[in-house]
């Protein structure tokens, strides 16, 4: 009997369901645990834990889609999430975007060549009164400046 050799995130998934559980609140924690891995979650990725959990893939993909958090494509090791809503619009959002692409010679919503950043707008992360605010992976930064947000990114470069 021909035995096929099981791909590495197919057992990445396995191990994932273990810690977790095969039902579908266990869905969400698989996810996160595949993007903290491979920084993405690949559209095979999505096809096996669909597979394991023995749901229909498009539940999958609707979750993956739905959170921002969760990503289809690899992105950088460090994601910046700017914080584009009024009130953070309002005080200079739009400054601080500029030094950023300017330092990082890349623009929101891509990804540096080095693989280090991935810029993208976010909506309000609850930290109205001390906007401009941006998260960097999980870490919040707020009273930003275009030097502030500067000198933040080239501490983590
Ligand atoms: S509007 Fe930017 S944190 Fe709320």
């Amino acid at each position: 009997m021909l035995v096929l050799e099981k791909n590495a995130i197919t057992e990445e998934i396995e191990e994932s369901i273990k810690l977790h559980g095969n039902n579908r609140s266990a869905l969400i924690p698989i996810l996160q645990d595949i993007q903290r891995k491979h920084s993405h979650i690949s559209d095979f990725a999505q096809q096996e834990v669909a597979r394991l959990l023995d749901i229909h893939p498009v539940e999958v993909y609707s979750v993956v889609s739905f959170y921002a958090f969760l990503n289809t494509k690899p992105k950088g090791r460090n994601i910046v999430r700017l914080c584009q809503t009024i009130t953070c619009d309002l005080q200079g959002k739009a400054a601080i975007a500029k030094a950023i692409e300017r330092e990082l010679n890349c623009k929101f919503g891509e990804t540096t060549q080095d693989k280090k950043f991935s810029l993208e707008f976010a909506n309000c992360l609850g930290m109205c009164d001390q906007g401009p605010a941006m998260i960097v992976n999980d870490k919040v930064y707020s009273h930003l400046t275009p030097e502030k947000a500067v000198q933040i990114l080239s501490n983590i470069k």
